[in-house]
């Protein structure tokens, strides 16, 4: 065989929050894939850490009164558990704040510097002059300079959907300190991406079977045509106060965190060289025939197909042999809600005792390779892993095995009767493909792999149950028989749980155990050879059956769903309680005076909310119908991120009446409700008091 040398990462996740269900598709997609080609004998390492560096970071911590470096170290060692807990194995899980990482980041950037791809250049940003900072978009709010709406983001507008710069905000204050921004300018560095040099090589190599054909094209959409140069130079630093690496030659200067989180692979796998005594150098060489694989999302395909092999390749190392992206995780059809109780958060799903294997079955499952987002439906999950797991995979075990241990001492059919076995095998699986199975894994098309093992699974049950050992076994004359069906049985089990191994890696380990067998490999497959070569050795001893995986109460998944809901109130009331008491939280400025007339030009008005949905398309707004006594209007509300449409439907509130109706991409959106909060979760519709009947005016 020939062996492959081959280097996997998984996205890092951010230093400042929770591993959730949505992220474990990405890790345990990766972990199956790994599993699969160790099994195969490869050379196969899988790095990953965490992510860092960047503002958000260092404000948490202050907030919590600790240092980064205290924070990254305890949700370092809470998402190890976290990705452990659900037997997902790194060969080293790291942390982008570490020696190597920032000895590559200087590398890189020193070589860029060097090639002419880095520029310096003053820009005017807004900077919070109480807090000492400058503010990046997320932490600057104001005014829609569009719509006028209140507390919207410096980036983009969630009422009316519009896209600007921070700069552009009317009455911006800073969501730190609530203290009114200043435009100041500052020198920051530039990776020159719109360089010929770079957009030459990324329109070659974005063509170049690196990328899935989906992603490929999306590439080709920021890339634009030949001659035409749609990409922009891409600001690489940040200014004190940062957490993250000073640029050497530029005091005061950081790399902004997504320069060095793509290096956290390189550093993470170089720590593990080190530990391991691996050559670093043959697999990041600029000629090396080892294959690199980055297993990501979909929303961060542009770093990783464009910034990530353009820094590669302009510094002098090897770039990825395929980005392999995938789509988002949705529970039971919707986005992941901490309302509805399903942003699962992987330490929740362990504390209630749910077993880690069931998930990885059941994301296995449903993964293709390909970016579709891919669908929880938790009565489907209980559904099928109690079906095909149970039923008709550890089934066969445990009906087969205590005849095995209890009537033949636990050996497998020798002799004659193996021979018998061995040609009832070739004949009932003759058209069976097991390297179909293998080109499914290697595919990362997992739901292919899936099917077809349980194919298999649905054969050997029916010839077990054609057989009837527990039949056989009334008649004490017919032992021979009995031998036969049952040892049918475990071989069967047996070659299931070869292919199961990467999917179930602690449940086959135990299997390991019951059929004394050793560590599981790969079974290696011709076309034309006989299944009954893959099987356990004639008079094979096994141990005596233990519980191998139980099946999934619907009521354990209620109490997950309600576990989570809690978590949610929880967090609700310790950070109302923080609003309340910390002086850093974001107050608005209170704005200019207006007299009572100016006041009463604004009819407002109680209103019923009578329907509540979703807009297709858009990704902040709900279409409200409501009721003001005397007519219906429709508003488009960009308070998605806060409520259900469930959860509105037949609430009352307050609308401005009088508001000139507004034409917005989805229809007309004729006046406005009133909402408190920072936007995001912290969005809190106006309720008047019982009593208060549509169309009454709030004076
Ligand atoms: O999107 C994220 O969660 C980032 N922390 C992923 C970084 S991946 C790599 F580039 F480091
Ligand atoms: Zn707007």
């Amino acid at each position: 065989m020939n062996k492959r040398k081959i280097l996997v990462t998984s996205a890092l996740p951010y230093a400042n929050g929770s591993i959730h269900l949505g992220h474990l598709v990405e890790y345990i997609q990766t972990d199956i894939w790994v599993r699969f080609q160790k099994m195969r004998g490869h050379e196969i390492y899988y790095v990953c850490a965490d992510d860092t560096h960047g503002t958000p970071i260092m404000l948490r911590a202050e907030k919590e009164g600790i240092t980064p470096e205290a924070l990254i170290a305890r949700v370092h060692d809470e998402h190890y558990d976290d990705f452990t807990g659900f037997n997902i194995h790194f060969d080293n899980y790291y942390s982008t704040h570490s020696d190597e990482t920032r000895h590559y980041s200087e590398d890189i950037y020193g070589k860029l510097k060097t090639a002419g791809l880095i520029k310096a250049r003053g820009i005017e940003q807004l900077y919070d002059p109480q807090k000492n900072m400058f503010l990046p978009d997320r932490y600057v709010k104001g005014e829609c300079p569009k719509c006028s709406a209140k507390d919207q983001y410096g980036d983009s507008c969630e009422v009316c959907g519009a896209a600007y710069a921070p700069t552009e905000l009317k009455n911006p204050y800073s969501a730190v300190s609530g203290a009114k921004p200043i435009k100041k300018s500052s020198e920051h560095y530039f990776f020159s991406l719109s360089d010929e040099r770079c957009v030459d090589f990324l329109r070659r190599w974005t063509r170049a079977g690196h990328l899935q054909t989906e992603a490929a094209n999306k590439m080709h959409e920021w890339l634009g045509d030949a001659g035409e140069n749609k990409l922009s130079d891409w600001d690489i630093s940040r200014d004190a106060p940062y957490f993250g690496f000073e640029i050497p030659d530029a005091p005061g200067k950081y790399f902004y965190v997504w320069l060095d989180a793509p290096i956290g692979y390189m550093g993470s796998f170089k720590h593990l060289c080190t530990r391991e005594n691996i050559d670093f150098d043959a697999y990041w060489h600029k000629e090396t025939e080892t294959e690199l694989y980055h297993f990501i999302g979909k929303d961060i395909l542009y770093f990783h197909a464009l910034f990530w092999p353009a820094m590669l390749e302009h510094s002098g190392y090897r770039t990825p042999t395929q980005i392999f992206a995938h789509g988002f995780l949705t529970v039971n059809g919707e986005k992941m809600s901490k309302s509805r109780g399903t942003f699962i958060t992987a330490h929740s799903y362990l504390k209630q005792g749910l077993n880690p294997e069931w998930l990885r079955y059941y994301y296995a499952a449903k993964l293709n390779g390909s970016m579709e987002d891919i669908d929880l439906n938790l009565e489907d999950f209980v559904a099928r892993v109690n079906s095909d797991l149970v039923g008709k995979f550890i089934n066969i075990a445990s009906r087969c095995a205590g005849f095995i241990t209890k009537r033949f001492d636990g050996k497998l059919v020798e002799g004659e009767g193996y021979q018998a076995m061995q040609q009832l095998v070739d004949e009932r699986f003759a058209s069976w493909r097991p390297d179909a199975i293998e080109k499914a894994f290697e595919e990362r098309d997992f739901s292919l792999a899936v099917r077809q093992i349980m194919k298999f699974a649905d054969e050997a049950n029916e010839i077990i149950h054609e057989m009837a050992p527990w039949e056989i076994a009334k008649n004490t004359d017919k032992n021979a028989d009995l031998q036969l069906a049952c040892s049918l049985g475990i071989q069967l089990f047996y070659l299931l749980a070869r292919y199961l191994k990467p999917i179930l890696p602690e449940t086959i380990r135990q299997v390991e155990g019951f059929l004394n067998c050793g560590r599981l490999t790969w079974p290696i497959f011709q076309a034309d050879e006989p299944v009954s070569q893959l099987l356990l050795p004639e008079g094979h001893a096994i141990n005596a059956y233990q519980h191998l995986l139980t099946r999934i109460d619907s009521k354990q998944i209620d109490a997950l769903v309600e576990a989570n809901k809690q978590t949610l109130k929880a967090e609700q009331a310790g950070s109302a309680k923080s609003i309340a008491t910390d002086q850093s939280a974001a107050i608005a400025p209170i704005a200019e005076t207006i007299s009572i007339d100016d006041f009463g030009k604004i009819d407002l008005r109680v209103a019923k909310i009578i329907n509540a949905e979703h807009v297709e398309g858009a990704d902040k707004l709900l279409k409200l119908t409501l009721d003001i006594g005397s007519e219906q209007r429709t508003v488009f509300a960009g308070i998605k991120s806060a409520y259900e449409p469930e959860q509105l439907k037949g609430r009352m509130t307050v609308m401005v009446a009088n508001l000139a109706p507004r034409k917005m991409k989805f229809g007309l959106s004729e006046g406005m409700v009133l909402a408190a909060g920072n936007g995001g979760k912290e969005l809190y519709i106006l309720n008047p008091d019982d009593g208060a009947q549509p169309g009454m005016k709030v004076k």
